[in-house]
């Protein structure tokens, strides 16, 4: 105690503590010492040693009073949130009808994946709407960004763009004249600021340059749009923690070999979440697509066992989509189990109901089951759909090419009902489609509409033996699965 106070009265200028942890880079999680393995994430060696300092000095903290502030009550005239259209409708879907005026969005992709194009496109038809539009860049040389927008045919849009890091200039360069309406940072781990000691970059930086962004957006009134970029398991690296501090967080999803690209909202406190948006990265950049089913159905392998086509729902927008099965014999102690699109624990969910209820043995078999166009798909109602498929790929009999399938499959091997059946059927319809494959309990719900001829089925048994019978009906259904029968072949059996 006494040893305390004299050291104490040494010092008369109380300092800032300089306070060392080791942070997660992942999710911010921060310890005393150093350790291989995250204990609140569980990712090993994400742990490296920041000075996470406040970013307000002790001395300032401690003698600063509190200001007083008025309280208002419940009932009071609502502050509506009046939105900025983006002037892409793709864009405004997922948002929830366009940018909300003083909110943050996270906008998280893998690098290369389109975000700097989709917002380059996004801010330039803002700013030619008259709206004053800011675009920050931490990536790119001023150059580059303007060599983006050339490509684009957008040179002439009304853009104010600079490239800048550090948030300090930035904020107090945008707190003079009109406030902007929009302002977009690419990106937030390039961004740093005075107020911490750490490194650019780091989960303690990108928290505190974030927040100072934030506290910008909420004091003027101006909507910041915050680029992040993802690490390969689809996780906003080191921006994690920026995550719970946002408004929303849209994430921009593709297969790197395809062009298409989907905006998916996964968090929106202004909208709603399972909202997707459909893009394609064309040589003069990225293109909306209006009507995602065509787009998704357009490259169908006709003629091939192992495909059927899902109808499902994404947000408010039906979207019919191809799974596409194989099952091959294993040469493997352990049979190969890859999934691309779905849940790989909903894959073997399916698989396990298969063997359990309906005597398909696929112990012996690899199977891979693939979502075609780059889709993530969210609904258990595919389940029908991926067992029809891997049903098909295994007895090598091609299903209907004209039938859609939805269903949830439980445990107990029984297909449940599933929500908007009619929607569903609507899309089916349109795209030419005769029939569906629904359970049994939706049949109601369906009747009467669209016109399709409805195969309702209670139990995936009943499925399986459907699907079998057109295999053995083929009379090949024992022969080794050939993947590249032909056509032919296939008119001939069902014939
Ligand atoms: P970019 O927007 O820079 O990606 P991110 O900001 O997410 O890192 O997009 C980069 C890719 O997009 C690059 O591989 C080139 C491609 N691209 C096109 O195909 N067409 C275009 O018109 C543009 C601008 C980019
Ligand atoms: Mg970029």
């Amino acid at each position: 105690m006494e040893r305390d106070a004299l050291s104490l009265s040494t010092i008369d200028v109380p300092m800032a503590k300089s306070t060392l942890s080791f942070v997660c880079q992942n999710c911010g999680a921060a310890y005393n010492r150093w350790q291989g393995k995250c204990e609140s994430c569980g990712e090993w060696n994400t742990l490296a040693e920041e000075d996470t300092t406040g970013s307000v000095p002790v001395s300032i903290r401690s003698k600063r009073k509190g200001r007083t502030f008025a309280l208002e009550s419940l009932s009071g005239k609502a502050q509506d949130a009046p939105r900025l259209s983006s002037g892409l409708s793709e864009l405004d879907r997922v948002t929830g009808g366009g940018f909300v005026r003083g909110s943050v969005l996270l906008v998280g992709g893998d690098p290369g994946i389109g975000k700097s194009t989709l917002l380059t496109q996004a801010t330039s038809l803002m700013a030619r709407a008259g709206h004053r539009i800011v675009y920050i860049s931490g990536e790119e040389a001023v150059a580059q960004v303007r060599l983006r927008a050339e490509r684009l045919g957008l040179s002439d849009a009304p853009v104010q763009l600079a490239a800048e890091t550090s948030v300090e200039d930035i904020v107090s360069t945008l707190s003079e004249g009109a406030v902007p309406r929009l302002i977009v940072i690419d990106s937030i781990q390039t961004m740093w600021t005075d107020t911490v000691e750490s490194a650019p970059g780091t989960v303690t930086q990108v928290r505190a340059s974030a927040q100072a962004l934030i506290r910008f957006a909420k004091k003027t009134g101006a909507a910041i749009i915050l680029v992040g970029h993802v690490t390969k398991d689809g996780q906003i690296a080191g921006p994690r923690v920026v995550e719970h501090m946002v408004d929303a967080v849209l994430s921009f999803e593709g297969e790197g070999s395809q062009q298409f690209r989907i905006l998916r909202a996964v968090k929106n406190r202004f909208g709603p979440t399972d909202e997707i948006g459909v893009f394609e990265m064309t040589g003069l950049g990225l293109r909306e697509v209006t009507n995602p089913s065509e787009l998704f159905l357009s490259e169908r392998d006709l003629g091939t066992p192992g495909t059927a086509v899902f109808a499902g729902i994404e947000g408010t927008r039906p979207v019919l989509v191809e799974l596409q099965a194989l099952v091959a014999p294993t040469s493997l102690g352990t049979p190969r189990r890859a999934v691309v699109g779905w849940d790989p624990s909903r894959l073997s969910m399916v698989l396990a109901v298969l063997e359990a209820h309906c005597g398909v043995k696929l112990s012996g078999h690899d199977v891979y089951l693939n979502v075609a166009g780059g889709l993530r798909i969210h609904e258990p109602a595919a389940d029908l759909a991926a067992a029809a498929a891997l049903v098909s790929s295994l007895v090598n009999a091609q299903l209907p090419t004209d039938a859609v399938y939805f269903g949830e499959i439980s445990l107990s091997g029984v297909v449940r009902p599933v929500a908007q059946t009619p929607a569903r059927l609507k899309e089916a319809a349109k795209l030419g489609f005769q029939r569906a494959v629904l359970p049994e309990s939706a049949r109601g719900e369906a009747s009467g509409d669209a016109g399709l001829s409805l195969n309702a089925v209670n139990s995936l048994t009943t499925l399986v033996a459907e699907i079998a019978a057109r295999g053995s009906r083929r009379g090949d259904q024992s022969a080794p699965a050939e993947k590249n029968a032909t056509p032919a072949r296939f008119r001939r059996g069902e014939g």
